[in-house]
């Protein structure tokens, strides 16, 4: 075990990158520790950690995104999730983060389409978010719905639930850590968007252990069509070889989706 007064050390380190101040700081102290076990060199686990936290993390945010920046401009937005000016401003606010930022070519069908088989919808958890939130007006939402999200960076949670709250949705967000826990909500659909192969960065079991612990009737899981530097080389098929791997013998019936940017499946279970 990692020493814990070196350990707290490397978490204050860390957390002096302004891109990793607002990260989990449990996730900051779970990598460290690996780190500091594996390195010899104090400033090399410091790094080290660095490194995987933004490989999980900080690689999909543009650098420079300034969450403060976004919830003054929301502030001055009409309060309606439907609104042109909130359309725009969900938009350009998406393309901060890599993820959402591929999904705006497909969002007028996407979440529509895959979707579709579940009527109107009244409770959303969303793991490991992003700015997927910001999609809302392209979701077959139910007026009543209730939003739960999580991820781990504070002040884009932050963001997520103002917006939330502004287009009058109950919301529920929060800090979490997937490789160590699964929110306990029961909701009607849980989103798990491109999130598998993230999370596999920190612990290869973790894909079959969320798909059991979640706690929904139905779980909208998706796959990236291509790498985030843009090749796209047989990672659909790769991807799909490996859900089925981990659905094998469930009995769970699933429909799939493919898109130019993702790999979708609805699971009703
Ligand atoms: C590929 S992005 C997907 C974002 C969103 N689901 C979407 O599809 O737009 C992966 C997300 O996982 C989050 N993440 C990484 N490690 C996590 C962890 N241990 N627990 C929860 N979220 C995590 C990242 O901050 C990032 O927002």
């Amino acid at each position: 075990m990692a020493d814990t007064a070196r350990l707290e050390e490397l978490v204050i380190a860390v957390r002096r990158g302004t891109r990793y101040r607002t990260i989990h700081e449990d996730l900051i102290r779970r990598v460290g520790a690996r780190e500091l076990e594996k390195r010899s060199s104090f400033k090399e686990a410091v790094k080290t950690t660095r490194s995987k936290l933004h490989q999980i993390g900080g690689a999909y945010l543009e650098s420079g995104a300034s969450f403060d920046g976004w919830r003054d401009k929301l502030a001055d937005l009409p309060p309606s999730a439907t609104d042109p000016l909130v359309l725009k401003f969900c938009r350009q606010a998406m393309a901060q983060h890599a993820s959402t930022r591929e999904r705006i070519p497909i969002l007028e069908e996407f979440f529509h389409q895959v979707l579709a088989p579940l009527g109107e919808i009244h409770s959303v958890l969303d793991l490991a978010c992003g700015l997927n939130p910001l999609a809302l007006a392209w979701m077959p939402l139910a007026d009543d719905v209730v939003y739960h999200a999580c991820d781990i960076y504070q002040d884009m949670l932050d963001f997520v639930s103002q917006f939330l709250s502004h287009c009058g949705v109950e919301n529920h967000i929060s800090m979490c850590d997937l490789s160590v826990a699964c929110p306990p909500q029961t909701v009607q659909v849980a989103f798990l968007l491109k999130t598998i192969p993230c999370l596999e960065q920190l612990d290869k079991s973790i894909g079959l252990r969320l798909l059991d612990d979640i706690s929904a009737e139905h779980l909208l899981v998706s796959f990236p069509a291509r790498s985030l530097g843009g090749r796209a080389k047989g990672m659909v098929q790769n991807y799909e070889n490996h859900f089925n791997q981990l659905v094998a013998g469930r009995g769970w019936e699933i429909q799939r989706f493919e898109y130019s940017t993702e790999l979708a499946f609805l699971v009703s279970r």
